[in-house]
């Protein structure tokens, strides 16, 4: 049986009904996989920069390097909705330059929608995208593409200010017209507090168990990302050391004169 597309509005009315799960992708084959497990949503996140691209942080990573890697994922996907996240600077700039750039993101690279991350001061990009027909994923709390202002990948949110401003964030992101928000890094009691002052579901990543979805950079999960990930992260897979291995065994088979063997001629 054909799944249906998952489509902005009807990850909206998950809200209260069922959990929304998210993945990152940024190729073609782990899209396949994504897309089979059935997730809602498959994020090509700026931490691309990070995860494929080797940068120390999100901010290098390129409008033609995103296009290019959400291209990819599009191709991979049936059923789940590509969201491509805007990088630095494709946004900020003026909102015809947004528009511009998340319109690319549309028509070129076959994304269902973009996101983009900012509180309140960001309402009006939004809406000027939502009106124009793209859906957007809004995203607060820790926003990585700001780390030379905030000084580093921190909780946020603990003082009583910052928890109001952000609660006042997410309800002015849903007036705008954002189908669901991304909440990175904030107490659980915040994220419970976000959770329930908006219509729209959730989506959290070290943001407690009561948002309405969750989201997870792939290379965490499968292992990908070395030794050290953040305290949020939940291991499902040691691919990076299933991969060291194989390719252990290929060196040692090639060294050794096993690999190949009459069987893999012609
Ligand atoms: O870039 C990314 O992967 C993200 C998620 C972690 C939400 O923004």
């Amino acid at each position: 049986m054909k799944t249906s597309k998952w489509t902005a509005e009807r990850i909206k009315a998950l809200k209260g009904t069922s959990k929304v799960a998210c993945l990152t992708a940024y190729d073609f084959n782990t899209a396949r996989y994504v897309d089979a497990a059935g997730m809602h949503m498959a994020l090509v996140g700026d931490s691309l920069a990070m995860t494929v691209l080797g940068y120390p942080t999100t901010l290098p990573v390129t409008m033609e390097q995103m296009l290019h890697h959400t291209a990819a994922v599009a191709r991979g996907v049936t059923a789940a909705m590509v969201v491509a996240d805007m990088p630095f600077m494709s946004y900020q700039v003026s909102t015809e330059q947004a528009l511009a750039n998340a319109g690319r993101f549309i028509k070129e690279a076959g994304a269902d929608g973009v996101k983009l991350e900012g509180g309140a001061f960001r309402a009006d990009t939004i809406r000027a995208l939502v009106q124009n027909g793209i859906p957007v994923l809004g995203h607060i709390g820790l926003t990585p593409q700001s780390i030379r202002q905030t000084g580093g990948y921190k909780v946020q949110g603990r003082k009583s200010e910052d928890a109001e401003r952000l609660i006042a964030d997410a309800r002015t992101l849903q007036d705008a017209g954002v189908f669901a928000i991304v909440v990175e890094c904030v107490p659980n009691a915040l994220g419970q507090a976000i959770t329930e002052a908006v219509t729209i579901p959730t989506i959290g990543i070290g943001a407690g168990p009561h948002c309405d979805g969750q989201v997870l950079v792939s290379h965490d999960l499968l292992g990908l990302s070395g030794t050290t990930v953040p305290r949020f992260v939940k291991r499902y897979a040691d691919l990076g050391d299933r991969m060291l291995k194989a390719f252990q065994d290929y060196k040692r088979d090639v060294e050794g004169g096993t690999f190949p063997s009459d069987e893999q001629g012609y």
